[in-house]
């Protein structure tokens, strides 16, 4: 390398430098960033894992959730979960397909609590945490439903989600368990 290019490079990370230092020091002089409260925390806290932690009150069945799937999610997912696009379609599919595998609630996901925890916080997409936690136990019973994994009679609370077998429980290598 020339010293002259050398001497560019070198400019070029001075340079760099005190533009990101001035904007660190405008941060500061603009006091951005406020500290999170606990009861801010609890508001957006609402991860259900398959531990069975962090779900609320509540239950509900396929028959109670028919109503809340028709009004709040079928304009995207169809009345019969097929989809309205590749993205939206929630029933059926085969992972194990060579041709046209299909990732959906029951070709792929391995624990249904985690739909109650996906639905709760993301859907319907175009007003995600406008249900309450009943309606999402409804609405989650009645995709259970769709896919033929509960009956519509069935009553889904914490302690059915964490018992149901999903279709594709066996799909998934526990990467926690290797050496
Ligand atoms: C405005 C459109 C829209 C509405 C309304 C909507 N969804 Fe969705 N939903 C989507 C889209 C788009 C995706 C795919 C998101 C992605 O791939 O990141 C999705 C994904 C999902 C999935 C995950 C599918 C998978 O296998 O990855 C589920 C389950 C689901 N929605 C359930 C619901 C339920 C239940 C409701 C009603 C309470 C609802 N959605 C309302 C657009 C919508």
């Amino acid at each position: 390398m020339t010293m002259r290019k050398k001497m560019t490079r070198l400019l070029l990370i001075v340079g760099s430098w005190s533009v990101l230092s001035s904007c660190i020091a405008q941060d500061q002089a603009m006091n951005l960033g406020i500290p999170v409260s606990e009861s801010d925390l609890q508001a957006l806290d609402l991860v259900a894992p398959p531990d069975g932690t962090g779900f609320p009150e509540g239950s509900g069945t396929a028959q109670q959730g028919r109503a809340v799937f028709n009004t709040q999610c079928a304009a995207c997912h169809a009345a019969d979960g097929t989809g309205t696009s590749g993205a939206t379609v929630i029933v059926g599919g085969d992972m194990q397909s060579d041709e046209a595998p299909l990732r959906t609630v029951g070709s792929y996901w391995p624990h249904a609590s985690t739909l109650f925890d996906y639905i709760r916080r993301a859907m319907p997409a175009n007003a995600p945490k406008s249900l309450n936690d009943e309606e999402v136990y409804q609405v989650v019973a009645y995709v259970l439903y769709l896919n033929g994994i509960v009956d519509q009679d069935a009553v889904i609370d914490k302690a059915a989600l964490m018992a149901i077998e999903m279709p594709n429980a066996d799909g998934f290598i526990d990467v926690s368990q290797r050496q």
